[in-house]
């Protein structure tokens, strides 16, 4: 007997300083809604303008630019060949055709000493990018759940003109997965 009772005292003392802050299940929900998250990022409309180099991406398989459109020293372009040359304020109505430049206000990259890459990185990468102050611009989650929920420059990618897709989630089902992601933490994928 007291063999039988001092194993699971120890077994309880062990659980009582290891216990993770969240459950099994919990910690699954929250990472499925990382991932839809995920999805949104790191989708064509999304990634193209968060890239490691100095070039935006085009298109549905996230292509170089074509006309050497690059990030310049704010993220407007290079001087004489500014993005908003060609990116208008707005998307161009269809009869310009489906390739012509889609546009919104202030249309550019991130500057390049703070780049907010979201292409090419894994899951995990993503995930600790996004939560890590230095590379955001110093935005906490509350802040880049805010973002995704109220900037002009995200709601293009949720209605970009031509022929081109929306991710995945709506905006809405994005913010939402968001808030479930953090409020649980904030786990990462491995
Ligand atoms: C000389 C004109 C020109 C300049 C300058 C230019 N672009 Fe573009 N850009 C285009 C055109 C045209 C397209 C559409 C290509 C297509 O859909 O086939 C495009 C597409 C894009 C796309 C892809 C949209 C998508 O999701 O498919 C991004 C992102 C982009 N440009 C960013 C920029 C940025 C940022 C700058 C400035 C650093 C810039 N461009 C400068 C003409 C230009
Ligand atoms: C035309 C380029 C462009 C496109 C397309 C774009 N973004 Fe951005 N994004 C930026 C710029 C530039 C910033 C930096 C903040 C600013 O200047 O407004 C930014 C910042 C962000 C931030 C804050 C990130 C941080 O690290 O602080 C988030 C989140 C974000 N974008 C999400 C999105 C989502 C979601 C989409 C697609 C629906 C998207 N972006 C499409 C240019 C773009």
């Amino acid at each position: 007997m007291i063999r039988s009772i001092s194993v699971p005292v120890a077994l309880l003392a062990f659980m009582a300083t290891d216990v993770p802050a969240q459950t099994p299940s919990s910690n699954d929900s929250a990472l499925r809604a990382f991932e839809v998250v995920r999805s949104v990022l790191q989708h064509p409309r999304c990634q193209n303008c968060h890239v490691p180099g100095d070039q935006p991406l085009q298109g549905e398989d996230s292509v170089e630019h074509n006309q050497n459109a690059v990030r310049g020293p704010t993220g407007r372009g290079a001087v004489a060949s500014e993005c908003s040359s060609c990116h208008l304020n707005r998307n161009l109505p269809l009869s310009y055709g489906p390739n012509s430049p889609p546009g919104s206000p202030d249309w550019h990259l991130p500057p390049p000493e703070m780049k907010m890459v979201f292409f090419g990185l894994s899951a995990g990468d993503l995930c600790r990018t996004i939560k890590n102050p230095k590379a955001t611009g110093g935005k906490n989650l509350q802040a880049m759940m805010a973002h995704i929920r109220d900037n002009r420059q995200v709601a293009w990618g949720w209605a970009p003109g031509g022929n081109r897709t929306a991710p995945p989630a709506t905006r809405a089902a994005t913010v939402a997965a968001f808030r479930t992601w953090m409020n649980a933490g904030a786990p990462c994928p491995n």
